[in-house]
């Protein structure tokens, strides 16, 4: 059996709060970005919680957004990337285009060249009379595919943002064409991170034997969008191998062909799955790099 990843990853994940003053983040993910790479100098890959530039608020969106990529948050990253020569995911940020506004992750190599694209597929609406009113459709429009992108030398990631954790079929196909993690900025809140959060990252490692990452701001009592905190990595088994607590943090994780390799020898879906009973999702999700 062949592993999807191609040798050992080293990845970190920054959990931190954003501030409202856009250029007091770049300078705060530039040094967890330094002290990650003090801690494990060969580290791989650096990824970034969802809405790292701005406060998480539907009405700021349309302030904090850019044009991918001339915007300032696009070409920083571009820029922290090449200087450091380590791949970037970087979280997500408000997308201007044309007259719509996306929410959208953006993927770097290590020669600070933008490899991908992932714009939130799968909005937040929700309106429940007298408790909460959340329209992301109000005011972000939805990105049209699922992602998919090569890390050099490594192998294949799947991207989605928060939400689109939500709905197995992203996922799945992301898998079925041969990713070995998929990876989610994310940012749920304390009543749906406490219930569904560990659940829905172990669920989608379970479900696909790849795998999986969740990274979210650090808790701000003071902001008005309380993040749940507890980024993480989840392995193939559905084992969560490390996570975070509320506040700042750093999290570290190698990742192993071989645990990929060995969860599907002892339990090989993968060559058990009945088409002629259910259709193959992943024949038929638009998927793409950008
Ligand atoms: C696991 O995957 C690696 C990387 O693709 C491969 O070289 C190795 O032979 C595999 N090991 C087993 C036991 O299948
Ligand atoms: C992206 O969408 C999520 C909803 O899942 C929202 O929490 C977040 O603030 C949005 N981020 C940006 C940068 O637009
Ligand atoms: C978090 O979001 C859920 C789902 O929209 C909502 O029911 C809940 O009230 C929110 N909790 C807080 C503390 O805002």
């Amino acid at each position: 059996m062949s592993s999807p990843l191609l040798k050992r990853l080293n990845v970190a994940l920054l959990q931190f709060a954003a501030s409202p003053i856009k250029n007091e983040n770049f300078i705060k993910v530039e040094s967890l970005v330094t002290k990650a790479l003090q801690n494990k100098p060969n580290l791989d890959l650096i990824i970034l919680p969802e809405c790292f530039n701005s406060p998480y608020s539907i009405k700021l969106f349309k302030k904090y957004g850019e044009q991918i990529p001339s915007g300032e948050t696009t070409q920083f990253l571009s820029q922290l990337s090449l200087k450091n020569k380590i791949n970037i995911i970087g979280g997500s940020y408000p997308e201007h285009h044309e007259d719509k506004i996306y929410n959208t992750s953006t993927v770097f190599n290590t020669q600070g060249e933008l490899i991908a694209k992932h714009r939130k597929a799968h909005l937040f609406n929700i309106d429940i009379p007298n408790k909460i009113t959340f329209q992301e459709s109000r005011v972000l429009d939805a990105g049209n595919k699922a992602t998919l992108f090569e890390l050099p030398s490594f192998g294949k990631i799947g991207l989605g943002i928060c939400y689109d954790v939500r709905f197995p079929e992203l996922s799945m196909t992301c898998a079925r064409k041969g990713a070995f993690a998929m990876v989610f900025p994310s940012a749920f809140n304390t009543t749906t991170g406490p219930l569904h959060w560990e659940t829905l990252a172990r669920s989608r490692a379970i479900d696909n034997q790849v795998y999986v990452v969740m990274c979210s701001p650090a808790r701000d009592l003071n902001a008005k969008y309380h993040a749940y905190g507890h980024s993480l990595v989840v392995d193939p088994m559905g084992k969560i191998v490390v996570e975070a607590g509320t506040e700042e943090e750093i999290l570290y994780w190698e990742m192993d062909p071989e645990v990929i390799n060995s969860t599907r020898q002892g339990i090989p879906i993968d060559g058990q799955r009945r088409f002629d009973i259910y259709q193959d999702v992943s024949e038929t999700t638009k998927i793409g790099d950008v």
